[in-house]
């Protein structure tokens, strides 16, 4: 059966596919002809799954899924959520978004933080969404070189390094975004 993961991210298209091995063609929004950026505007983690998703379904026709991914702080209220990607304003700058948290928890003692994934799958007359989730703590500085985003500041639970430390296969396996695909992947597979 084909499915479309509403996403222009080719690494993120290239894993899913690996995970859904054969029973699934996956496809990325390229491949249906979408080259537009798909508007991102709810105010959680949930609804920019759910608006992506949606989008896809009725301008395409086709089954798909979308995720949306944050990080979450708790001394900061659950800040940056779902504004992770433009913290630091709308350029959408790794480096400037971790100095900016990292100003921002100066000389607070709770570095507890959380990486949450929702997935929305829209299958036939069927909606429903998946969430993982990986707990952690925020650095005092950057560490490592892999990875993306807020890697580098995030020591997730049980470890003594930075994702951003980590090979890729090692932090996939206790990511929340691997975590949130290992139960879609579940559920497609029966
Ligand atoms: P997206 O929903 O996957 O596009 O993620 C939104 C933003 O969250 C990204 O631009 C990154 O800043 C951050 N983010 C998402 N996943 C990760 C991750 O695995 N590591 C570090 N930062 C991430």
């Amino acid at each position: 059966m084909k499915i479309c993961f509403a996403t222009h991210n080719l690494n993120k298209l290239r894993e899913v596919k690996q995970m859904l091995g054969d029973r699934y063609t996956v496809v990325g929004l390229n491949e249906i002809g979408c080259v537009d950026e798909i508007p991102e505007d709810g105010v959680t983690l949930d609804e920019n799954s759910k608006i992506k998703a949606q989008f896809v379904a009725e301008h395409f026709g086709v089954n798909c899924f979308a995720d949306d991914t944050g990080l979450e702080v708790e001394a900061l209220g659950g800040e940056p959520g779902v504004y992770s990607a433009r913290y630091a304003g709308e350029e959408k700058d790794n480096q400037a978004n971790m100095k900016l948290l990292l100003e921002k928890l100066k000389g607070k003692t709770n570095r507890q933080a959380r990486f949450r994934t929702v997935i929305t799958l829209i299958l036939d007359d069927i909606e429903l969404q998946f969430e993982g989730v990986v707990k952690g703590s925020i650095t005092q500085e950057l560490k490592g070189t892999e990875g993306f985003g807020y890697d580098p500041i995030f020591v997730p639970e049980g470890h003594d390094v930075t994702f951003a430390e980590m090979s890729a296969e090692a932090k996939n396996r206790i990511s929340h975004r691997g975590r949130a695909m290992q139960a879609l992947v579940s559920f497609l597979q029966g």
